[in-house]
């Protein structure tokens, strides 16, 4: 998972489940360039968070356990052999509880395909299994509706903006009601401004708050997250219009390639409709509910 803060995926469970091995073309090297490098550790360094490398798996942390983007691990390839994944592996769950956190590792399967079941010997499951789809820009067949306006959020924009942005994506991608707070806000204004005021996208609809997106760009690649309209706004062009301008922003300042993952079939068709193809699926791991 790329980028920086607030790039990850949170909160939504997906529709999904399965085997997707028939469906979609890996494509090995292209995965690889949507791996952890060094933007990333910056881009991580630079929200105040924190990269622990433990093994073969490197953590990211952040002290404000509402950070976004935060709180997961994943592994760095090439796996050493299995004792070291697994020594490794009790490392970091030991990390995870000394920081009172859950412990959530995520990876491309294809990448690393002997992990899962490794994982699963040392009381891991599946928390969640979704779709990986990426985006030439060769490919990119934009939509926009006139009626649907999208902007990115500036660190000096109202609070409005923030407001509508926190209640949207807190209310339909984690399934919360949303409280209004000061500090959120800021939390939220302050990640604007590490992201240079392009990153946090904003749709309104008949000029009413009805969208949002999450876009971040580290060398060269660009992810995709947080995409969310309100249930009454639905169906009317707001995330393909959202998507499509975050991409074009991206494109136009160098982005080779987008990717992102889809949380359920709607998501899936919406990017494909936008020129995303499938090229694999990407695991959320979590120790497993005692039984
Ligand atoms: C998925 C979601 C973002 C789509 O938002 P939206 O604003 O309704 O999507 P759009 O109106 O821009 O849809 C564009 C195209 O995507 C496809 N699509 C969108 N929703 C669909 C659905 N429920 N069923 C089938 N296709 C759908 C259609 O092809 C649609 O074009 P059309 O309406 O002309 O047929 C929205 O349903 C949502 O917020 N869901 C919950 C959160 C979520 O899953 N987010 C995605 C994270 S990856």
């Amino acid at each position: 998972m790329l980028p920086s803060y607030g790039w990850r995926w949170i909160g939504h469970r997906v529709d999904y489940a399965g085997d997707m091995s028939g469906e979609y073309v890996g494509d090995e090297d292209l995965l690889r360039l949507l791996e952890p490098g060094d933007a990333l550790r910056e881009a991580v360094a630079r929200a105040g968070g924190e990269v622990h490398r433990v093994g073969p798996f490197e953590a990211y942390l952040h002290a404000d356990p509402h950070a976004l983007g935060f709180q997961y691990a994943q592994p760095i390839a090439p796996l050493p052999d299995e004792a070291e994944v697994v020594v490794g592996l009790r490392d970091l769950k030991d990390l995870f509880r000394e920081r009172g956190q859950p412990l959530s590792i995520e990876f491309n399967t294809l990448l690393f395909p002997e992990l899962p079941e490794l994982l699963e010997s040392e009381g891991l499951a599946v928390a969640e299994r979704e779709p990986l789809l990426v985006l030439d820009p060769a490919d990119f067949t934009p939509s926009r509706r006139g009626d649907v306006e999208v902007r990115f959020l500036r660190q000096d924009d109202g609070d409005d903006a923030f407001s509508a942005y926190l209640r949207i994506f807190t209310e339909v991608l984690l399934e919360r009601s949303y409280a209004e707070s000061s500090d959120k806000i800021a939390r939220l204004r302050s990640e604007t401004q590490q992201s240079g005021g392009r990153s946090h996208a904003l749709a309104t609809l008949a000029g009413k708050p009805a969208g949002t997106g999450f876009i971040s760009v580290l060398d060269g690649v660009a992810e995709i997250t947080r995409v969310a309209t309100t249930p009454s706004a639905r169906r009317r062009g707001v995330a393909a219009t959202l998507t499509s301008v975050m991409l074009e922003d991206a494109f136009a300042s160098g982005a080779r390639v987008a990717w992102l993952t889809a949380a359920g079939q709607p998501a899936r068709i919406l990017y494909q409709n936008l020129g995303f193809r499938l090229i694999g699926e990407r695991l959320y791991y979590s120790p497993a509910a005692p039984s």
